[in-house]
């Protein structure tokens, strides 16, 4: 699998993003609205987790039905916007591990800068979903991906809402390997590296900060 990317575009995720990127949306209004659209990312990214059967009992009968097979998923949040897409993914996968990774932007040269890692142990055996809403440039989700993979876990998958045609194509040339999930691909990126038309500044909106 190389250089995959899956625009998601059910048509209730494309509603909730329409009203995520209108400025008037409130602060309230955009993090409850990321909760959603997260849940049903989550729903799509993991169509494709692997199920065995267990025998149990109906309260009329024994069957063997499908579960989750494995260890259980983990969430890696990139900080901080990241936690917005954590928040509504555990919504619908209440046991999945979670890490965090720390990277902030470098204003001047838009590099990323690690101040904060970690992660569960076994990832080995652990699918890795890796969430940020904004791929932008990809500098940070490229740096947090080489970061993770030292992890060796068992696959990685990319999540985010809004992509750059310049962040896929710069992420992929870096980890071809990896999918990319998304909502949307936007035009281009701005001067300051940000998403254009975008939704402005995803961790400024989800916090109130500015
Ligand atoms: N990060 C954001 O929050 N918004 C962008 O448009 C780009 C990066």
């Amino acid at each position: 699998m190389t250089n995959q990317v899956t625009l998601i575009e059910h048509p209730l995720i494309q509603h909730k993003l329409t009203l995520m990127r209108q400025k008037e949306t409130s602060t309230a209004k955009f993090r409850k609205l990321l909760e959603e659209v997260s849940m049903l990312l989550a729903y799509e990214v993991t169509r494709d987790l692997p199920l065995e059967k267990v025998s149990i009992e109906t309260p009329f009968a024994t069957m063997d039905a499908p579960m989750l097979s494995g260890k259980k998923v983990v969430l890696i949040s990139i900080m901080r916007a990241g936690q917005g897409i954590l928040d509504g993914m555990l919504r619908l996968i209440p046991s999945a591990r979670v890490g965090h990774i720390g990277l902030y932007r470098d204003p001047r040269t838009l590099s990323p800068v690690e101040y904060y890692f970690k992660v569960p142990s076994g990832v080995d055996q652990r699918e890795m979903l890796v969430v940020d809403p904004m791929l932008a440039t990809g500098n940070s989700a490229i740096a947090a991906v080489y970061r993770l993979k030292e992890t060796q876990p068992q696959s990685i998958k990319f999540v985010c809402l809004l992509a750059a045609p310049e962040g896929i194509a710069s992420f992929h040339a870096e980890h071809p390997d990896v999918p990319i999930f998304t909502a949307a691909i936007d035009d281009k990126l701005d001067e300051h590296g940000y998403i254009l038309p975008g939704l402005g500044d995803a961790g400024d909106r989800m916090f109130g900060t500015q």
